[in-house]
């Protein structure tokens, strides 16, 4: 049975239109990378045949068409509200870069692969909701091209891991001084705060539920060791890894659940090539 998508939960997707909002006031996509991140970090786009994954509201796809001059993007996702997003994006285009664009719903869980189809296949913070990891790895594998590349961010498994998202703070041990006849001062250091992860559940892969934007909202934990052996237990080369903490823009106030930019990362981004041979 098809998964319920909260994404077409209105209230739920009128607050993530708003977050988005943000990213795009910021020039952020997809987690605080930027376009020039992605063209670093990406083989050149151009005549490229292009699958997005989980495309949302199309951001990817559109930018690969109108800025990196790919020749076919297909986005998929599972959302109505989100391909309408993207349908509507795309409605402003002119014919021939809205003819090289198409969006889909489509399960990621069950996904039917079209063979030796795709140059790239891109996914942008959507694996770590799906159960069958190993089956989409199979599905991306078949679909690409030989010599093809997979790139995907996620939310990072020590992000994931936890059953309850917190930061926790710690006073610093209060240290007192001692007088030349050994007698005990006032205080002389305020307590600091010392940021940290509340992180457990690490090795416990599997849903995980959490409050956001106002809802209940299922996600999976994938171990890093899961990403990287289904990629490379499907076939691919691992050519790619890269870490990172969410942007603190100043703007906002730091929620309880999210990972200080100072202690660790919020995303992970790995990037695989189909064999040749
Ligand atoms: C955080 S959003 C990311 C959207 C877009 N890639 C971006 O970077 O803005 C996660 C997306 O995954 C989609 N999604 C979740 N589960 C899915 C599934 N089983 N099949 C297809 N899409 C799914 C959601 O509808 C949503 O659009």
């Amino acid at each position: 049975m098809a998964q319920r998508n909260i994404y077409d939960n209105p209230s739920f997707f009128s607050a993530y239109r708003g977050l988005k909002d943000g990213d795009t006031k910021q020039g952020t996509v997809g987690g605080g990378l930027t376009h020039d991140d992605l063209t670093r970090i990406l083989p050149p786009l151009k005549d490229t045949s292009i699958l997005d994954l989980g495309c949302g509201d199309g951001w990817f796809s559109y930018w690969a068409v109108t800025c990196g001059g790919a020749a076919k993007v297909k986005g998929l996702d599972s959302s109505i509200l989100q391909i309408r997003a993207a349908q509507s994006t795309a409605a402003r285009l002119g014919d021939d870069q809205a003819n090289r664009l198409t969006y889909q719903i489509a399960d990621l869980n069950t996904l039917t692969p079209v063979k030796n189809t795709y140059h790239i296949v891109f996914s942008s913070l959507t694996l770590h909701y799906l159960r069958d990891l190993k089956g989409l790895m199979e599905s991306i594998f078949a679909s690409l091209k030989p010599g093809g590349m997979f790139y995907f961010t996620v939310e990072h498994p020590i992000y994931t891991a936890p059953t309850h998202r917190e930061v926790c703070t710690h006073p610093a041990t209060t240290k007192t001084a001692k007088d030349g006849e050994g007698r005990h001062d006032a205080e002389t250091a305020a307590p600091a705060a010392d940021a940290h992860w509340r992180l457990n559940g690490y090795w416990d892969q599997g849903p995980r539920t959490h409050y956001w934007l106002g809802h209940e909202v299922e996600k999976q934990h994938w171990k890093m060791e899961t990403y990287v052996n289904s990629l490379v237990g499907t076939g691919f080369e691992l050519v790619y890894m890269h870490e990172w903490p969410r942007v603190d823009d100043g703007k906002h106030k730091a929620e309880s659940w999210w990972l200080p930019t100072e202690v660790g990362p919020t995303y992970l981004m790995l990037g695989a090539r189909k064999r040749e041979d």
